[in-house]
Formats: structure tokens, C-alpha cells, sequence
């Protein structure tokens, strides 16, 4: 369940939506400044974790970032390491660690690769591991003369740490406004290569009753519907999700249209097809195919009934109405085999290709971890008249940015 905290996130755009950030504060005035960064952050997607150095900590209570944020603070390492699970080589680390602000102090200690603090020990591992680095320096104006502070400095730069120039003003090198910290963050990380497109996703199974408690579905769990949307949503789309009842819980920001069986997901489709200009419509769900041909209005009784002979009528293709609907729609469709060589999946994306009129079809095959219900994909993406491109196997997360690389390429051809 989110938690009320966070009901800001995307209420500003969703350019940084699906990015966590490491905000890591450190003993400056300017931390006052921090839970405004850390929110503006938020309103435009944002997952914010805070760091605090200790030195900070005596200006700022921890609780402060805790309700800013809706997340637990660093305060200090312990047995969980905290510093690897921000910046360690792990697929839930830290997108980028923003130092907002950054004192004198700690601008020396990682430029000279000191880390004697929660703050220095997450920067020492986020710059070995290639992790964006962006600091916003806050102190008074002789420390920022200091020369030691000065080639510090020069020194990040060169290697690759961004720096947000502080404001000269009242003998002090005061913080940046946050707007252009906030704007610092979504130029490194925003690729808004999607930006004015309405994109419908659809994702997860769906479920057909047999009667009042049972149920026909598949083991599809929405992970990849879902990796689809956020990724289009970070590059500035407008997306709508159509959910089936899958294993994941949508962030609360988007915008999600829940959908149980297979007639209500297409019924679903089409009144956002119907209602708005949809650009491109992404079907990642895996809908059953075959509904029973009637629905038992009480359970059946097992006792009673030794066997079962259930009579199972196929359900509405729903790539199929795309096209018919609003021609103009990029359709990219998926294709789930299993058990087939590569040529055979193949032949039979360029069947559905066909078949639907679709402008690309994204063919995976189910098997150990990938495809439906498990945490990986490796996909083979067919576009009409162009050869095959093979998506290694990855997370759900890399092969979403790489399909959408390739739509948005579409997509520029296109205007
Ligand atoms: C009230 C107060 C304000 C401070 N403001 C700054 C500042 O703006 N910039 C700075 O570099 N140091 C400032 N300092 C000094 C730092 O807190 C000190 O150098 C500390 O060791 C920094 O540790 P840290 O970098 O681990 O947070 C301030 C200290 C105090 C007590």
C-alpha cells in the first residue's frame, strides 16, 4: 500500500518517475533547503532516500526527511550496509546521488577519496561505480576561495561529477535555487525522447471465472506491462496502463485502468482508443485466451462431481481491434511461445504481424525466469520491413528502455 507521504509523486511531470534518488545532505545551513529539493524531486516522479552526515544531522532532525520523503534516512552505516544498497552494484541502487548541499568538507573528502561518513561512503561507492554524481556546494566565500576547495573542485569535475555553481550573494556561496538543482537532476537523467505521446500499455493476465471462487488465468504477472509504462512514462509519454490482476502494484501516479477478464480489458482498450488520440498502444498482457462458455452461478461441488468437462469459448482478440479502431496507432503487439526454436517463434510473430497489422511485434519465449512471471525478458523485435533485432536477456527494466528506443526511433521517422 503507498504510503500517503508520497501522494505528490508525478503531481509536477514524470520525467525522473521510476528513478531513485539518493539525496544526501550534509552540514550546511543550506539543509534547510533539502526536504524542498527532496519534495520538488518527488513531484516529478522521484523516489528520494536520504543520507545525512552527521554534521547534519545537528542542524536537521532525520524525522523532517523521513515525512518529506515517506522513506526510512540514513543516519548511519550498520550490518545492512546501507551504502551498497544505494550505490553498490545491484539492480535497486540509486539512479543518481544528488549532495544537496554539499559543505567544503565533503567536497574535499571525495575529491581525495575519503569516506568517514554515511554521505562520503555512499559518494566514495556511487563514483567507483559510475553513478551520476551531482553536488550543489553551499558555504561562505572564503571557504569557497580556499584553493584546496577550489582544485577539489576542478578535480570532480574532470571526473564527471556535476557541479550546480553556487549564488555569490552576502559574502557567502549560497546553494543554488532549488529549481535549477531540481532541473540539473532531470537533464541528467530525463530522456524525454517520448514526449507528446499518448501511450496506451497493456499488462498482466486476466482471469476468466468458472464459477463464484474459481478461475481461469495464466501465469502472467504484469512485470513487464508495468516496466513498459513507467520507462515510457520517464521519457515524457502520457501513458495509460490497462492492468489484468497480475502480481505487481502499479505506482500510484499513473494512470491505471484495472481490467479482470478479457472482455473487460478490450472493452477497456477500445473506450481509450475511442476517447483520446492514442499513439501508440503496446500490448504486453498476456489476456487467457478461452473463457468457459458459461459461468456456474454457485461453486461447483467437487463431491458431486467426480470429473469435469468444462466448454471453453475463445475470447476476443484484443490486438486485433486496435487497428480497426484508430489506424493510425503505432501498434506494437507481443507474441509468448514456449518450447519453439527462434525461427519457429519468429514465423509466427510475423503471423500476428500480419494478421493484427501491426507495426512491430515484440516475440519472447517463456522459460526459466523470463517472459511471464519472471524478473528477466529477452525479446526478438520484428518492425515491418526491417530485420530482426535480437534483446539480449535482461531485466524487464532494460528490455522496456530498449523496445521503447526502438519505437521512439519509429516514432521520429513518423513526423
Ligand atoms: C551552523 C553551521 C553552519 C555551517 N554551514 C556550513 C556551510 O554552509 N558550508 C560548509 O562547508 N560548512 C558549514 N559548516 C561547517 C560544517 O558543518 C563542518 O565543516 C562539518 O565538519 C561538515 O561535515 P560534513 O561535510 O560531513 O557534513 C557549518 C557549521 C555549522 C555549525
Amino acid at each position: 500500500m503507498p504510503t500517503p507521504l508520497k501522494d505528490i509523486v508525478g503531481s509536477e511531470g514524470m520525467e525522473l518517475a521510476g528513478r531513485k534518488i539518493a539525496l544526501c545532505v550534509t552540514g550546511s545551513v543550506a539543509a534547510i533547503h533539502s526536504p524542498t529539493i527532496a519534495r520538488e524531486l518527488m513531484r516529478h516522479g522521484a523516489d528520494v532516500h536520504v543520507v545525512m552526515s552527521p554534521a547534519a544531522q545537528r542542524l536537521v532532525r532525520p524525522e523532517l526527511f523521513e515525512w518529506a520523503t515517506g522513506n526510512p534516512v540514513v543516519t548511519e552505516l550498520t550490518g545492512r550496509s546501507e551504502h551498497i544498497l544505494l550505490a553498490g552494484e545491484w539492480e535497486g541502487k540509486a539512479d543518481l546521488v544528488l549532495v544537496a548541499p554539499c559543505t567544503a568538507n565533503t567536497v574535499g573528502k571525495l575529491a581525495n577519496g575519503v569516506d568517514d561518513t554515511p554521505v562520503t561512503t555512499v559518494l566514495s561507492c556511487a563514483l567507483g561505480n559510475s553513478i551520476p554524481i551531482i553536488i550543489a556546494p553551499a558555504m561562505h566565500e572564503p571557504m569557497a576561495r580556499n584553493p584546496f576547495v577550489v582544485t577539489s573542485l576542478e578535480r570532480l569535475k574532470k571526473h564527471g561529477v556535476e557541479i550546480v555553481e553556487p549564488r555569490i550573494e552576502e559574502g557567502k556561496a549560497k546553494i543554488a535555487d532549488v529549481e535549477q538543482i531540481v532541473d540539473a537532476v532531470i537533464k541528467r537523467l530525463g530522456k524525454r525522447d517520448l514526449k507528446g505521446l499518448n501511450v496506451l500499455v497493456t499488462g498482466g493476465p486476466t482471469i476468466e471465472p468458472i464459477d463464484p471462487v474459481r478461475i481461469i488465468s495464466n501465469r502472467s504477472s504484469g512485470k513487464m506491462g508495468l516496466a513498459l509504462a513507467v520507462e515510457a512514462s520517464r521519457r515524457g509519454a502520457d501513458v495509460t496502463l490497462v492492468m489484468g490482476p497480475g502480481k505487481v502494484n502499479p505506482p500510484e501516479w499513473m494512470n491505471v485502468i484495472k481490467a479482470g477478464s478479457t472482455e473487460e480489458m478490450a472493452k477497456a482498450v477500445q473506450k481509450c482508443l475511442k476517447n483520446s488520440k492514442i499513439d501508440v498502444a503496446i500490448l504486453a498482457a498476456a489476456p487467457a485466451d478461452y473463457a468457459p462458455a458459461a459461468k456456474a452461478e454457485q461453486k461447483i461441488s467437487s463431491r458431486s462431481k467426480p470429473s469435469l468437462t468444462l466448454t471453453l469459448k475463445a475470447t476476443p482478440k484484443i490486438v486485433n481491434s486496435i487497428k480497426k479502431l484508430s489506424p493510425k496507432t503505432f501498434l506494437v503487439a507481443f507474441k509468448a511461445e514456449h518450447g519453439l526454436t527462434t525461427k519457429e517463434l519468429i514465423n509466427r510473430a510475423n503471423a500476428l504481424m500480419r494478421e493484427a497489422r501491426a507495426d512491430m511485434v515484440a516475440a519472447n519465449m517463456t522459460g526459466e525466469g523470463t517472459a511471464f512471471g519472471g524478473e528477466d525478458n529477452e525479446i526478438y523485435l520484428l518492425s515491418k520491413g526491417k530485420k530482426v533485432t535480437h534483446i539480449p536477456r535482461a531485466s524487464k527494466r532494460e528490455v522496456a528502455a530498449k523496445l521503447l528506443d526502438a519505437v521512439s526511433a519509429e516514432m521520429k521517422g513518423r513526423t
